[in-house]
């Protein structure tokens, strides 16, 4: 960029961006080095004596900004950091965080401070985590060392300035008997109350969730957090739910930077770590991700900025859980079609897709993907080659359809970059789409160009005149190279 470029971009990122928290706690921003940015800013210093990297470095962090932006982040944090010289720095980048318009739920943990006080009492605790029997004394141990917790955490958020409300969204019932044990005052999470946590966010509110719960008969119930987190961050449909833990996640002492759902549940059952907290960590990250959340987040709380690290570097510092798209988008099978006609006709009906019929899917069915949320169709798409002699292949993408149900979660996108290695893996130098009424998706989305129907191939210009449905016709060239690991499909 030159010069002009950085002098004018930069008051506008500071406009922008609450410079008051990151000049507390982003490196960027810190001190010393905010002098050096404004020096850069200014008109009379000479491009080769800015300090680039700065740019690079701001730059790399607002590149995160909108696709941030009003997306829920579930932040669990673990009772022991909560004691770290630390902490307050921890709350400070959630300060951040919230105000970058980013909707986030803090969910604490307490099993520290639960032990703490049991040992002053000399009461021995049938569980300290949640997850197994909780005695009447163990929840009555629970309950003032949560309370306690809950107050300090709105006492240092108050001092941030950050408005706060311990809520009860949530209904929970009693976790029963398991294994033939009788889990007393244990609870789980029946639902979340999902319209007050969005009246909190509407008002700049942090909601803070205590890991305790109350049945229909007002008894109160011990939960885990890492169980609220997961459970919260699938009914708000969070982008990310992330797990500010106690230490990381690390095989023969080098952190285990990615895993899928799959690879998270192994590591689970096989008690791949001894840390029953991590365990749990593992365990509730691969169902929220295996249910609405696309991205988990385990951090190391005791490195310092190690949450903002994460969300705002390419590498992270921590583990990410992420739905592995290529196992959730499979080839279509002769049993899907009856739901992909259930599922298509209402898009048929609107005139937004082409009418099919169940052969014409039959017909070409290598050609059909379908896209599965923990189990259940919920998308598709299909992606055709058109053959010209003497040319690379065409291919072009049909039936992309999200249910309405799972709209707006990126699933559409996915599908469509998923045809686009299809098409690659075939060959094809560019892939087109016919739209009447997702065009701006494909342009705005998609980085897509409308094209005149010269580009299409001769067999398909032929049906798209004779179709006289007038769709737009979207172009996109394939000769880039694809980010992504090729389907296992
Ligand atoms: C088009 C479709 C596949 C998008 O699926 P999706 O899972 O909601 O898409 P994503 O979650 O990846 O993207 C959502 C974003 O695209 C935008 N978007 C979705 N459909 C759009 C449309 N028709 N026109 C313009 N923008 C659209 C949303 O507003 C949202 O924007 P935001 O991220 O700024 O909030 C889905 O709406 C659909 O099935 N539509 C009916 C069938 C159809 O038209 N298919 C295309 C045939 S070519």
């Amino acid at each position: 960029m030159g010069k002009s470029g950085a002098t004018s971009s930069l008051p506008n990122a500071q406009r922008k961006l609450p410079t008051e928290p990151f000049a507390l706690h982003f490196p960027l921003f810190a001190a010393g080095k905010i002098a050096e940015t404004e020096a850069v800013s200014s008109p009379t210093l000479s491009p080769s004596a800015r300090p680039s990297p700065r740019f690079e470095d701001l730059r790399g962090i607002l590149r995160y900004v909108p696709q941030f932006r009003q997306r829920v982040f579930v932040i669990a944090i673990d009772g022991a950091l909560i004691e770290r010289p630390g902490f307050s720095s921890l709350l400070q980048d959630v300060a951040v965080l919230q105000s970058l318009n980013i909707e986030v739920v803090l969910v604490f943990g307490a099993r520290s401070q639960i032990r703490q006080l049991a040992a002053q009492r000399k009461i021995s605790l049938s569980n300290d985590d949640g997850m197994g029997r909780t005695d009447a004394d163990s929840l009555d141990v629970a309950v003032d060392a949560i309370t306690r917790q809950s107050s300090a955490l709105m006492a240092a958020l108050t001092a941030l300035e950050v408005p706060v409300a311990v809520t009860n969204a949530l209904s929970v019932h009693p976790a029963g008997v398991i294994n033939g044990i009788d889990q007393e005052f244990t609870g789980r999470v029946e639902r979340v109350d999902v319209e007050s946590l969005r009246a909190c966010f509407k008002a700049d509110i942090l909601p803070l969730l205590p890991p305790l719960g109350y049945d229909g008969k007002g008894t109160t119930r011990r939960l885990n957090s890492d169980a609220v987190a997961a459970e919260v961050g699938i009914a708000l449909r969070a982008a990310k739910v992330i797990f500010v833990s106690e230490s990381g996640l690390h095989r023969n002492g080098q952190r285990i930077p990615q895993l899928t759902i799959q690879d998270a549940r192994e590591l689970a059952r096989e008690q791949a770590t001894t840390d029953v907290n991590l365990l749990s960590k593992l365990r509730y990250g691969a169902l929220a991700c295996s249910a609405t959340v696309p991205r988990v987040h385990i951090v190391d709380g005791t490195q310092e900025e190690a949450l903002l690290a994460e969300l705002f570097s390419n590498e992270g510092v921590g583990t990410m859980i992420h739905a592995d798209d290529y196992h959730q988008i499979r080839p279509a099978r002769e049993g899907d079609i009856p739901a992909l006609m259930a599922m298509l006709q209402q898009s048929i009906d609107d005139a937004a897709l082409v009418p099919r019929s169940a052969a014409d899917i039959r017909d070409n069915l290598p050609d059909f993907f379908v896209l599965q949320v923990d189990g259940n169709p919920i998308g598709s798409v299909a992606v055709h080659t058109h053959t010209v002699t003497g040319a690379p292949p065409t291919a072009e993408i049909a039936c992309l359809f999200v249910s309405r149900s799972h709209k707006n979660c990126g699933h559409g996108r996915r599908l469509v970059t998923f045809a686009e290695d299809t098409a690659r893996l075939r060959g094809c130098q560019q892939i087109i789409a016919l739209s009447t009424q997702a065009f701006r998706f494909f342009e705005e989305k998609l980085d897509y160009h409308t094209a005149a129907p010269e580009i299409l191939p001769p067999s398909r210009r032929e049906a798209y005149e004779h179709s006289a449905r007038n769709s737009k016709i979207l172009r996109k060239d394939l000769s880039a190279a694809s980010n992504l690991p090729p389907p296992s499909a």
